[in-house]
């Protein structure tokens, strides 16, 4: 009887353990946004994935003066984008705010690459809240080219915050490769 006894208690606590060790694992434990900006829905697509992965809230970063096919000419130098890229002091306002950054612990920020970094619009985005202590992790989709400085632009303009280099993903990356990825931070 005492050995079955034994032998009971020692199964109880091998189940106890794998079920806080499951608890641990959960990717919920913190509050995590997933904010983006997309000109022609790329990157929005990328972020609908990475929030559903996750169970992230998802925010669009929607530029207040919306960019018509004319403004997102790179060829033209003239072009909105050209200007605006061409001056890092630009900050094309935002339509609206996330309603209380606080609750979040982890906020991952994306874009698409322009110009080999992050759209003016995001260095808006960095400077309209308080990051102190969160950790924000860019990506972003592209042509072709990496996160180049972007990372390292968004820190400087955010200096309380801890801004990872990030990722820069292909337009048709799976719901299962962004959780594998993003499942270091939760
Ligand atoms: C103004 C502008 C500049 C761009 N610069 C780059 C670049 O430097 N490197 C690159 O690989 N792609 C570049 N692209 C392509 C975009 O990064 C790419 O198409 C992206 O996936 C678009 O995302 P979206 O649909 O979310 O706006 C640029 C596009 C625009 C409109």
């Amino acid at each position: 009887m005492k050995r079955i006894l034994a032998v009971l208690t020692m199964m109880l606590t091998a189940l106890t353990i794998s079920n806080s060790n499951a608890k641990d694992n959960e990717m919920t434990d913190k509050k995590v946004l997933v904010a983006y900006f997309s000109a022609t829905g790329t990157t929005a697509g990328v972020a609908e994935r990475l929030a559903k992965a996750i169970s992230g809230d998802l925010f669009e970063i929607k530029p207040e003066q919306p960019y018509t096919a004319a403004d997102l000419n790179w060829r033209d130098k003239q072009s909105r984008s050209s200007v605006e890229m061409d001056d890092m002091s630009s900050r094309p306002a935002i339509a609206s705010k996330v309603e209380d950054m606080s609750r979040y612990n982890v906020v991952f920020v994306g874009f698409p690459i322009w110009w080999y970094r992050e759209p003016s619009i995001i260095d808006t985005f960095m400077e309209s809240y308080d990051f102190t202590d969160k950790t924000i992790i860019p990506f972003a989709t592209s042509g072709g080219s990496g996160m180049g400085k972007s990372g390292e632009i968004m820190q400087s303009l955010s200096p309380k915050a801890k801004v990872l280099s990030g990722k820069r993903f292909p337009a048709d990356v799976s719901e299962d490769e962004l959780k594998a990825w993003a499942k270091e931070w939760l």
